[in-house]
Order: C-alpha cells, then sequence, then structure tokens
C-alpha cells in the first residue's frame, strides 16, 4: 500500500524509468487481481501469471501442478497468496534470468548469495 501511494502521488511529478515502471505493473496487477487488494487465491494467482508471466506460465502447464510453486512462494496449503508470497516468485524468477545472462566466465558468487 506504501509503495502504491508512492507511485500514485509519483504519477504526476516524475516520467518513470522502465524500473519503476515494472515495479509500479508488479503492485497494481496484483492489486487488480486479488478481490481484496490484499491477497490471492489459488485462480486469482493463475489467471495474474498468465496474463503477466506468460512464459513462466508455460512452463506451469506442463508441470501441470501449482503445488510445488507455491510451496517455493511459501504458501502454506489452504492459506491465500500474499504480495509477499508473490514477490518471492518474482524473485526466483530474476534470479534464475540473472544466472542463465551471467557471464559464466565472471566468478562473482557474491552477487548470488
Ligand atoms: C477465487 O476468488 C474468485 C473471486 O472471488 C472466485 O471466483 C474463485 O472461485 C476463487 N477460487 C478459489 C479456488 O477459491
Amino acid at each position: 500500500m506504501m509503495i502504491d501511494c508512492w507511485l500514485l502521488i509519483g504519477a504526476a511529478l516524475v516520467q518513470y524509468s522502465d524500473l519503476e515502471l515494472a515495479i509500479n505493473t508488479l503492485v497494481s496487477e496484483f492489486h487488480r487481481s486479488a478481490d481484496d487488494g490484499m491477497t490471492l487465491n489459488t485462480t486469482q494467482l493463475q489467471s495474474l501469471v498468465s496474463k503477466q508471466l506468460p512464459t513462466f506460465a508455460k512452463t506451469l502447464d506442463k508441470e501441470d501442478s501449482l503445488g510445488p510453486v507455491l510451496e517455493q512462494m511459501g504458501v502454506q496449503s489452504g492459506q491465500t497468496i500474499s504480495f509477499q508470497n508473490f514477490w518471492t516468485l518474482i524473485n526466483k524468477q530474476a534470479i534464475q534470468l540473472f544466472d542463465a545472462t551471467h557471464n559464466k566466465n565472471v566468478k562473482c558468487s557474491c552477487l548470488l548469495q
């Protein structure tokens, strides 16, 4: 909520960078997907993921199971998905991309801890 407000206020004042826009999208799409604006159920998560993370959604279809992903996100069975849980998913996606694009000749393990 804090981030959301800051971005809305900022919208009138500054032009966003690509990164700021990406953060804004993460937050606003989560709110849009959630009925109460705070948490998602699994249907809402799947809809959000298929719309906003289509490449990742394809790997989900193959595995045919949301369970392991929810577990990775730290969601206990029967619980709804918080923004923090969702952020864990984004974090993992970002680290995977970083690893995949990282110059393997440069050893810099400190970045990955
Ligand atoms: C999730 O919430 C939506 C909207 O309230 C509802 O239509 C859907 O059936 C719910 N899904 C589950 C798995 O509870």
